[in-house]
């Protein structure tokens, strides 16, 4: 038994915003939001196993772009934990990394709540599911989703979730661009970009509700929409030609996934994704295309 326990290995899913409905800036810098998150099925795998001191490595194509100090949210998430429960955060996190870095897809959002259901069950503490998601969203505001995958609402600054039903699969391409945009900064974009805008109370839209919840594809194409994309848009405007390559190769709608810059291409089918997914990469558009489905489960141990 103590043997099983020398490692912990959690598997969680990146995600894409099919609806990120954003309000005014808040006096805390936040925004308020309403924002539909669904899974798919591009994934991190996060082990953790007792170490003399807290220690983060990552292995995967884009190693090299991720952060192993106390900034990483793996770390991060081991240390709260950690503190709640007056015990050292002694542990070697390693991160297995397939999800695109700082690509709008919570790869970071992902590894935190991974490490924090990792660390839970290696230390034997039996968190309730409440007490978990309450240390995601000090986290940060997508890392609560990424615990609980499937497809959720998302409103207060995105960690306040309510679980959505989603009655089918969906097939999706996601282009991944050369670099990262950092979240803050597109929210400072979207801020100047609608300067003298009113910008209206984020609401759901029951269009798009009502589309994944009968896995309606064509009306989720036509239901999708990111408030985030201009300002994206406007400080990577490159992101144009991938968006339009992958509507001219049939994708049903296209759009630039969280704060970007990785484009999301909604399909009607595998086979659809698939010749999406040639043409974006063979257009020279975007870095790498990948394939995948949704929804996908939440963090899990494997
Ligand atoms: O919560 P998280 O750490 O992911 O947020 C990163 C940044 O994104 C925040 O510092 C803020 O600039 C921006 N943000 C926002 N409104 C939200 C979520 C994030 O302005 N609802």
């Amino acid at each position: 038994m103590e043997e099983q326990m020398r490692s912990v290995t959690v598997r969680v899913p990146a995600k894409v915003n099919v609806q990120l409905a954003v309000g005014g800036a808040r006096p805390d810098g936040f925004h308020d939001l309403a924002n539909v998150f669904l899974a798919v099925s591009l994934f991190d795998e996060v082990t953790v196993s007792p170490s003399d001191g807290l220690r983060v490595t990552c292995s995967g194509p884009d190693a090299d772009q991720v952060p192993l100090d106390r900034t990483n949210l793996a770390a991060r998430a081991a240390e709260l934990l950690a503190a709640r429960h007056g015990i050292a955060p002694d542990v070697h996190i390693h991160i297995a990394k397939d999800i695109p870095v700082a690509g709008g897809m919570a790869g970071g959002s992902a590894d935190g709540a991974g490490a924090l259901l990792a660390c839970d069950a290696l230390w034997g503490l039996n968190s309730s599911r409440a007490a978990l998601l309450e240390i995601c969203a000090e986290l940060g505001s997508d890392v609560p989703f990424s615990l609980a995958g499937g497809a959720a609402l998302g409103v207060g600054r995105g960690e306040q979730l309510t679980e959505l039903p989603v009655g089918g699969t969906f097939h999706w391409v996601f282009a991944v661009a050369d670099g990262g945009l950092s979240t803050p900064a597109v929210y400072r974009e979207f801020d100047r970009l609608n300067e003298d805008v009113r910008v209206p109370e984020p609401a759901a839209s029951q269009a798009l509700l009502q589309a994944l919840r009968t896995g309606d594809t064509t009306a989720l194409a036509a239901a999708l929409a990111n408030d985030l994309q201009p300002a994206a848009l406007s400080l990577r405007p490159s992101l144009a030609a991938t968006l339009e390559t992958g509507m001219e190769a049939g994708a049903l709608a296209a759009l630039v996934s969280g704060s970007g810059p990785t484009t999301a291409f909604l399909t009607k089918d595998e086979d659809a994704a698939q010749t999406v997914a040639r043409a974006l990469t063979a257009s020279g558009t975007c870095r790498t295309a990948r394939v995948t489905t949704s929804p996908a489960p939440g963090a899990t141990v494997v």
